[in-house]
């Protein structure tokens, strides 16, 4: 099998990336994305450094918008991309379910990583919880030909995911599509373009059935890869073909 994680933190504390990344590969996992969550940490792009078939993005996310804000210009993070690992921006966004005290900086971020998007041709990996209404505002104000990306771990509304298709942007399955609980979601994804799906565990958190409670790794993608092939109502080969070309696509500079 030829699958991508396109969206893991192999950086977290106790995360043995060495091993992780190897169990990947034996479990058919060929390529990962690993994402900063902070432009004052890029350990990221040193882990990415270390492997040809780990890729890396730099960004903010919300849960780190009112430290971040105020030091972090639309020069530093155009410059934190120019590095041949890096292949997106992100992942920003707006958190409403745990960061509701921090909409503006959020807010103000979250434009600031669609125009560095915008300036520098990256695709741009978005985080968003409880917050629909906003994330739709802002992406339809910044929107233009030159800006896409994918709305990473989807748990959102339905609609949510039909205006960003709308936009041109992709949409990432996490292990929550495995959940018992998930049948709206499962329902949704039944609707997104095979086009424009795009897999992910979100490792160290939210691991597919049947390792819930346990450290999520980007080898248990293949759970979540099955759950959707069975969704999709194709075999989980095809899926993980289509899925590693979207991201291929998306992620330009992967190639
Ligand atoms: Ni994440």
């Amino acid at each position: 099998m030829n699958l991508t994680d396109s969206h893991c933190h192999l950086d977290y504390p106790e995360t043995d990336a060495d091993a992780l990344i190897k169990a990947a590969e034996e479990a058919g996992v060929s390529r990962m994305l690993t994402i900063s969550v902070k432009l004052s940490d890029l350990s990221p792009v040193r882990i990415a450094e270390r492997y040809p078939n780990v890729f890396a993005s730099v960004g903010i996310h919300p849960e780190y918008a009112a430290e971040e804000e105020r030091k972090t210009t639309f020069e530093a993070l155009c410059l934190a991309t120019n590095h041949p690992k890096v292949v997106g921006l992100g992942e920003t966004g707006l958190d409403y379910h745990y960061n509701s005290n921090t909409k503006e900086e959020q807010k103000r971020l979250f434009r600031l990583h669609l125009k560095a998007a915008k300036a520098t041709g990256l695709p741009v990996i978005i985080h968003t919880r409880d917050a629909e209404e906003d994330t739709l505002d802002i992406l339809k104000s910044e929107a233009a030909p030159s800006l896409s990306g994918v709305l990473h771990c989807f748990s959102s509304e339905a609609f949510l995911a039909e205006e960003a298709l709308k936009l041109g942007f992709y949409i990432s399955a996490s292990g929550i599509i495995t959940f018992n609980k998930a049948e709206k979601l499962r329902q949704t994804f039944k609707n997104v373009p095979e086009d424009r799906l795009l897999i992910e565990t979100d490792s160290p958190y939210l691991a597919p059935v049947p390792f819930r409670g346990r450290a999520n790794e980007p080898a248990y993608v293949v759970k979540t890869a099955e759950k959707l092939a069975e969704i999709k109502g194709i075999s989980v080969e095809k899926l993980a073909e289509t899925t590693t070309r979207n991201f291929l696509t998306l992620f330009k500079k992967a190639v």
